[in-house]
């Protein structure tokens, strides 16, 4: 059976983490075919980002036309998206639906807490927004967006509305970086509210984390789940993958987590 395809538009960590690397083994993981497109290379390990190389605006165009002009694209995920410019050439393809759904993970901050985005990007980002079937920011990616604090429940709830006016379908803003037992993430989907909770998974190794809850939601869009059971399906893959790793000791810093355990129930029912 041809398997479904989905795209990632995202960047490179050279220490295999996060961004495309994570992206595909989770697209893998899920029997999704994945197809890429470089928005820029880091020189990055688990200890942070030591250098940075923007893909140039055309050729990266280029990459994600060569793609979309032989492929049929099932669902799109985007990652690091450093400036205004990578972001309009995305968002051009995106408002003509040649990207089929999309997931848009705004990543403006490294696990490691390296900055990965110029200040022009945030406007650039509520124009991408607009297109898009999820948008997945943690707090700080949802504090950029809104212009607010987010660092409580109540304003996670009030972010993803705003962040859901700007034009998206869903918003999941997560919780990862909120304290508590619990991890939390608010998804405001069609004006239906839900909290997911779910206890707190001890490890060091969370390197990954978001690249990987986005493209899971994406290998489930184009294995043809609906939003709301993609997006469950990804955060119980991502707690596997999390709890799967506890124990790796991969690098000096935050390690990466194991995208090739057993895909969840909920994942294999849908
Ligand atoms: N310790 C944990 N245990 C269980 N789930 C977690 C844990 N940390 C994060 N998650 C889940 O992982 C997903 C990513 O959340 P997080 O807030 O870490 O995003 P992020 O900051 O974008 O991650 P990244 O650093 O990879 O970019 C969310 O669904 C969150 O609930
Ligand atoms: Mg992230």
């Amino acid at each position: 059976m041809t398997p479904p395809v989905a795209l990632t538009i995202a960047g490179v960590d050279s220490g295999g983490g996060a961004g495309v690397a994570a992206d595909l083994r989770t697209f893998a993981a899920h029997g999704v075919f994945g197809a890429l497109a470089v928005s820029a290379l880091t020189a990055q390990d688990t200890t942070g980002v030591h250098g940075i190389q923007l893909a140039e605006p055309g050729f990266f165009a280029l990459q994600i036309d060569t793609v979309l002009g032989d492929l049929r694209v099932g669902a799109t995920k985007t990652g690091m998206l450093a400036n205004a410019e990578l972001i309009a050439v995305v968002a051009e393809r995106a408002r003509t639906g040649a990207l089929g759904p999309l997931v848009v993970d705004p990543v403006m901050v490294a696990t490691s807490g390296s900055r990965l985005f110029s200040g022009d990007a945030v406007a650039a980002y509520r124009q991408l927004i607009a297109h898009a079937a999820v948008v997945t920011p943690n707090l700080a990616e949802a504090e950029a967006l809104t212009g607010h604090r987010v660092a409580t429940l109540t304003e996670m709830r009030v972010a993803a509305r705003e962040i859901v006016a700007l034009g998206a379908q869903c918003c999941v803003v997560k919780g990862g970086h909120l304290p508590g037992d619990q991890v939390v993430d608010v998804c405001l989907e069609g004006g239906e509210e839900t909290v997911l909770s779910t206890p707190r998974l001890a490890s060091k190794n969370l390197h990954g984390t978001g690249c990987t809850l986005s493209s899971a939601i994406a290998a489930n869009l184009a294995r043809g789940a609906g939003l709301h059971d993609a997006i469950r399906g990804a955060k119980a893959y991502v707690a596997t993958a999390i709890e799967r790793a506890a124990d790796w000791r991969l690098g000096a810093g935050p390690g990466p987590l194991d995208h090739f355990g057993p895909l969840p129930s909920s994942v294999l029912g849908q």
